[in-house]
C-alpha cells in the first residue's frame, strides 16, 4: 500500500500546533511498520533554513487560475518531499501574521494541492490513498474527481481527516476561479458556504472517507452546536465518517529521556518529578506555599481552549491555594488578559507569552495539574502529554478530553483526571476544588499519577485503525 500524507505542516520541519505532532508522528510510526508512506509539505522558509534539502530535479509548472507558477522539488530523506514556490512560501510564518491571515491564502492552499498531484506524477509516486489533513489539502479529493481524473489517479482513494471544524479556508467568491472548477461546482451541493468559498467542503464532498481526531468529536460535529455550520453537509456522509483519536510519540514525549527536564523518571520511580516540580517553581519564581498545587495550561490562547472561562477563574483559584503557569501565544485580547492576571498575583501566577518547546516540557514534567477547559476539542495532545509526564489533567468533557481522561471516581478513589461538563468558569472551579481535595490525600494523588502514566496513548493502535479506513476507501474506491 502506497500511501500519501498531504498536510500543510509536520513535525519536525514545521509546527503551529497538534496537526504538525499527529502528521509527523503518523509518518514515522508508518515507518515503523514498513509502510510504503510519503509526506509533501510546502517548502517554508523556516524548513529550508533548518534541514538540508537535496533537489529532485524535478521542475513543475503549476496553474494557479489564470497565472502558472514555476515550481522545484526538493527532498528530505527517502520518503518527505517539499514543495518550493517562493512566492508563496518564502515568509516567515505559515499562515499569517498577528494582524491576520496572508490575503492569497486561497491562492497558496490551491497551489499547494495542484502541485503536490502534479508532483506525484513526476516523481512517480502513484499513491494508492491519499490522506489529506484540514482545509489546505481539501481541495485534493475533487481534484482527484475531476481536473485530476486520470489514468494515473485512478486508483487512488482520498481520505480526508478533520483536525479542527472551526478552521474551512473560507474564502470571497472571487478567489473561486483560483480553483480551476468549473462554476457548477459553486451551489451549496458543491464548495459554496453561504456566497462564499469554502476549501474544506470539497474534501467533505469529494473523499472516499472523513475522519477525525476522536469518536466522540466525531460524534458532536454532526451537531448544530458544534457543526460550524458544517454539520448538514457532515450528516449527509455520517456513514462514512469515523473517529480515529490522535497518539503522541512515545519516543519524542518520554519524561524517562527527556533531555529538556531537569531530572528523568519514569513509571518505575517517579521521584525525577519532584526534582521536574522544585526547578520548575524556582524557574517561574513562584513564591509562599511550596506545597501548593501548581497548574499549568500550555497551548493557544484562543476562545476555542476555553481562555475566557479560564480567566474568570484564576482570582478564585489563587484564593483557594492554587497557583498557576501559563504558557502559550495567541489571540491578542487573551495576552493582555493573562499577562494582567500575573501582574495582579505576582508570585502565584506565572505567564510567558511565546512559543517554547523546551519549557513546554519542563512545565509538563513538573506540575500537578495540567488544565484544558476547551469549549470544544477535537483530540487535544496537551492532556496526552500530561499524563505521559505524570500531570493530572483537569478538563472539559468534549471531544478527545472526553475520550483520553477516566474522570475520577470517588467512592473507588481512582481515575487518570478530572472532568466538567457545563462550559462556566462554576464548573471549571468546582472541578478544581475536587482535583484539590485529592491533591492533598498524597497516597491517591499518587495513585493517579501512576495510573495517568499507565495509560497506553502511543500511535500503534491508531496508526493500525487508519490503514484499516485506508483499506476500505481503497476496496470502496475499485468496487
Ligand atoms: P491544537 O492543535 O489545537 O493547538 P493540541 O493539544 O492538539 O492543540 O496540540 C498542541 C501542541 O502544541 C502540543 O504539542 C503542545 O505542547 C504544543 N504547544 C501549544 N502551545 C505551545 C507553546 N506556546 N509552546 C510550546 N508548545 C506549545
Ligand atoms: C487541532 C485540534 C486538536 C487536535 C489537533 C491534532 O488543532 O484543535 O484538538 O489534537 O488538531 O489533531
Amino acid at each position: 500500500m502506497k500511501v500519501l500524507i498531504a498536510t500543510p505542516e509536520a513535525s519536525p520541519f514545521v509546527k503551529t500546533g497538534g496537526l504538525a505532532d499527529v502528521t509527523g508522528a503518523l509518518l514515522r510510526e508508518f515507518r515503523r511498520m514498513d509502510i510504503d508512506a510519503y509526506l509533501m509539505l510546502p517548502l517554508y522558509s523556516a524548513i529550508r533554513d533548518a534541514f538540508y534539502l537535496a533537489d529532485t530535479g524535478m521542475r513543475l509548472t503549476v496553474p494557479v487560475g489564470d497565472r502558472r507558477y514555476n515550481s522545484r522539488i526538493w527532498s528530505y530523506g527517502s520518503d518527505v518531499y517539499l514543495i518550493e514556490c517562493n512566492e508563496f512560501f518564502e515568509r516567515p510564518e505559515l499562515y499569517g501574521t498577528p494582524e491576520g491571515d496572508y490575503p492569497d491564502n486561497a491562492a497558496r492552499f490551491t497551489f499547494y494541492c495542484r502541485a503536490v498531484l502534479e508532483a506525484c506524477m513526476a516523481v512517480g509516486i502513484r499513491p494508492d490513498v491519499i490522506h489529506c489533513n484540514d482545509w489546505q489539502t481539501a481541495l485534493m479529493p475533487l481534484y482527484v474527481k475531476t481536473l485530476y481524473r486520470t489514468e494515473f489517479f485512478s486508483k487512488t482513494a482520498t481520505i480526508m481527516t478533520i483536525h479542527n471544524l472551526g478552521y474551512q479556508g473560507l474564502f470571497d467568491v472571487s478567489d473561486f476561479p483560483l480553483t480551476g472548477l468549473g462554476w457548477e461546482w459553486f451551489n451549496p451541493e458543491g464548495v459554496e458556504f453561504y456566497g462564499r468559498v469554502n476549501l474544506l467542503k470539497a474534501g467533505l464532498i469529494a473523499s472516499d472517507i472523513i475522519t477525525t481526531v476522536s469518536p466522540t468529536y466525531a460524534r458532536e460535529i454532526l451537531t448544530d452546536e458544534y457543526g460550524f455550520g458544517l454539520d448538514g453537509v457532515l450528516r449527509k456522509r455520517s456513514s462514512d465518517l469515523y473517529g480515529v483519536i490522535n497518539g503522541i510519540d512515545y519516543e519524542e514525549w518520554d519524561p524517562g529521556r527527556d533531555g529538556s527536564i531537569p531530572a528523568n523518571y519514569n513509571l518505575s520511580d517517579i521521584s525525577g518529578k519532584a526534582l521536574c516540580r522544585k526547578a520548575l517553581i524556582d524557574e517561574c519564581s513562584l513564591k509562599g506555599n511550596r506545597d501548593a498545587p501548581l497548574i499549568a495550561f500550555v497551548g493557544r490562547l484562543s476562545a476555542q481552549k476555553g481562555l475566557d472561562i479560564l480567566l474568570e477563574s484564576v482570582g478564585d483559584i489563587v484564593s483557594m491555594g492554587g497557583r498557576f503557569i501559563i504558557l502559550g501565544k495567541g489571540d491578542e485580547h487573551f495576552h493582555k488578559g493573562v499577562l494582567g492576571l500575573a501582574e495582579k498575583y505576582d508570585g502565584s501566577v506565572y505567564v510567558k507569552i511565546g512559543y517554547d518547546e523546551a519549557f513546554a516540557r519542563r512545565i509538563y514534567a513538573g506540575s500537578d495539574i495540567f488544565l484544558m477547559p476547551s469549549r470544544y476539542e477535537p483530540c487535544g495532545l496537551g492532556q496526552l502529554i500530561a499524563m505521559r509526564y505524570g500531570t493530572v489533567p483537569v478538563a472539559r468533557k468534549t471531544g478527545g478530553l472526553a475520550d483520553t481522561i477516566i474522570d475520577y471516581n470517588p467512592l473507588k478513589g481512582d481515575g487518570t483526571g478530572f472532568l466538567f461538563e457545563d462550559y462556566k468558569a462554576s464548573a471549571l472551579r468546582e472541578c478544581l476544588r475536587t482535583a484539590f481535595s485529592v491533591f492533598v490525600d498524597k497516597r491517591r494523588w499518587r495513585g493517579m499519577i501512576i495510573s495517568a502514566m499507565g495509560m497506553d496513548f502511543s500511535w500503534k493502535n491508531s496508526a493500525l485503525r487508519y490503514v484499516e479506513l485506508y483499506d476500505t476507501a481503497i476496496k470502496g474506491k475499485r468496487a
